[in-house]
């Protein structure tokens, strides 16, 4: 058994837990009227409702006992403090630093690293306003009208998600995202682009990840087939990285490199330079109030007490399910379509940063880490897979997440949202039972044999947790705040279960194997070093392949 599953804290939610597994949150409800003021945190204008959980005052307590015992803010201090708490790749973790508004210095090996954030961030203001302003031409002297980021995982998923999110703040320049290597990505996305007008990022934080250079090279010849001219690269090609060297050999000149550096973990660097997407599309003020955002949140996570601070409080409301309740899955439904990327991006910051095994002290798990995160907006996934969330097997605890105004207030549409927002948590909560159905049926008048073959599949466990999250509308500063507030969720989740959320050697293997096999693809013979199912695919493949 490792110390934490034989820790008095979490022996005493074990016990907890089996005495919370036959208590019903109708009930928890009905008996408790100030539940709802209880269990809800304000940050500004974003209300985290956790009421509807299967808690009480006594499992927070455990909870937040939990978080004492395992060092949460020791944590989070050594975090903002600069110490490589990166402990398999020996790096500090600073993505903090880059939305360090206050600019309190940070020290990373005795270095202020405030002064870097801001030379890189005055880089991308100069350059997006000459950009943005059309003083930035390309090679037959027109204005830049479209970008197109090229980059795969976190060089992706967050300038993807943030500039969906914030659209209402779209300027001149209309962004494009490639990330697959699928040559269809590429393909599909350059058919509407005119390379007078078209500039490209690059962006990678090691510049060597295959996916992105592929599409970059083919990016390159596109612009290179219609200008005819080498020096074309220079007014349409932009790199963000971390890597200098390998930007040089692509042939970007790296006065066209913006900076990032090893402290920025992948899927946290969408406030760094890998942002510049963002800033082109919505403009740096707007960037910036994101940034502004986001530091808010941070200044929260540092600050609060474990009994009012969000993200501490989320992460223990999940490791409650997960550990305790034996929950696989955490679903995050937001209530807006501009969010609708961002369970995607959630997944990578989730899935890659605790999706892990080996605790610190190199030993296996014998507990449950990082959840399955999924999500769709609402109200789509009510007409799809919200039918498990009600009456399947399993217990998905969600996240719902909603404005209280929307940017598009046409007709009743948000009324009906809400309405929806509303009514699924109440449902989940509140369930129905046996006796509510019959007397349902009833008043349709139904009674009988067809009465009793339709009254189980009427009634509604209920039960089931949620988080509701509001906010007033989905601003820069808004969403900022909002995707910090997972970042350190998955910081506290990390923290617990003793395992480090900064590395991803997970996805080593399956890059090794294909560099092993794409000489194999190349070359006509059969191949036989593989176990026979990939034999027989490989093999089946170059058959008909013409
Ligand atoms: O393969 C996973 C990963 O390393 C992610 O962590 C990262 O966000 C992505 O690849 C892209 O990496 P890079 O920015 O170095 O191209």
């Amino acid at each position: 058994m490792s110390a934490l599953t034989r820790s008095p804290a979490w022996r005493a939610l074990k016990a907890h837990h089996k005495e919370m597994a036959s208590v019903h949150m109708r009930d928890l409800f009905a008996r408790d009227p100030e539940r709802f003021s209880r269990f809800s945190l304000h940050l500004g204008d974003l209300l985290v409702d956790y009421s509807k959980n299967i808690i009480t005052e006594r499992t927070m307590g455990l909870l937040f006992q939990l978080a004492r015992q395992e060092g949460v803010m020791e944590q989070v201090a050594r975090m903002f403090a600069g110490e490589k708490i990166n402990f398999t790749e020996g790096r500090a973790v600073l993505h903090v630093a880059l939305r360090n508004r206050s600019n309190r210095p940070i020290l990373v090996d005795g270095r202020d690293v405030m002064l870097k954030v801001n030379q890189v961030l005055a880089h991308m203001r100069q350059f997006s306003d000459q950009v943005r302003s059309g003083t930035w031409r390309g090679y037959t002297g027109k204005p830049i009208t479209d970008i197109v980021n090229i980059g795969i995982g976190g060089s992706d998923l967050g300038p993807v998600m943030a500039t969906e999110a914030l659209k209402p703040w779209w300027g001149p320049l209309r962004p494009h995202f490639v990330s697959n290597v699928d040559g269809t990505h590429l393909a599909e996305t350059l058919k509407v682009l005119n390379p007078e007008t078209t500039l490209f990022i690059v962006s990678s934080k090691t510049f060597t990840t295959q996916e992105t250079l592929t599409n970059a090279r083919s990016a390159r010849d596109w612009l290179l087939t219609a200008a005819e001219n080498e020096k074309a690269i220079a007014r349409h090609f932009v790199a963000v990285s971390t890597n200098a060297e390998e930007v040089k050999k692509f042939g970007i000149d790296t006065r066209n490199m913006f900076e990032f550096w090893d402290w920025v973990g992948g899927r946290y660097s969408l406030w760094s330079a890998i942002g510049l997407s963002i800033a082109l599309t919505i403009g740096m003020d707007a960037f910036e109030s994101m940034l502004a955002g986001a530091h808010e949140m941070d200044e929260h996570f540092r600050t609060a007490p474990l009994e009012r601070n969000l993200p501490v409080i989320l992460g223990l409301l999940g490791i409650w399910y997960t550990d305790f309740f034996g929950a696989e899955t955490h679903a995050v439904l937001p209530y807006d379509q501009y969010l609708h990327r961002f369970p995607a991006y959630l997944q990578q910051l989730d899935m890659e940063s605790n999706g892990k095994r080996v605790r610190r002290d190199r030993k296996t798990v014998d507990y449950a880490t990082g959840p399955v995160l999924w999500g769709e907006p609402g109200t789509n996934g009510q007409h799809s897979f919200y039918q498990l969330i009600h009456h399947g097997t399993r217990l998905v605890p969600a996240d719902f997440l909603a404005p209280i105004e929307s940017h598009n207030p046409i007709g009743r549409h948000h009324l009906i949202l809400l309405s929806n927002f509303f009514a699924q948590t109440e449902a989940l909560m509140r369930g129905k039972t046996e006796q509510e159905a019959r007397a349902e049926l009833e008043a349709a008048g139904i009674r009988g044999r067809r009465l009793k073959q339709l009254l189980p599949h009427k009634v509604f466990p209920g039960n089931r947790p949620t988080n509701s999250i509001l906010f007033q509308k989905l601003d820069p500063p808004t969403l900022g705040k909002l995707i910090a507030l997972y970042e350190h969720k998955v910081f506290v989740q990390g923290v617990i279960w003793n395992i480090n959320s900064f590395d991803q050697w997970g996805v080593e293997l399956g890059k090794q194997l294909a560099q092993k096999i794409q000489p194999e693809l190349e070359d006509a013979a059969p191949v036989a070093s593989h176990d026979s199912s990939t034999n027989g695919l490989i093999n089946y493949y170059k058959s008909r392949r013409r």
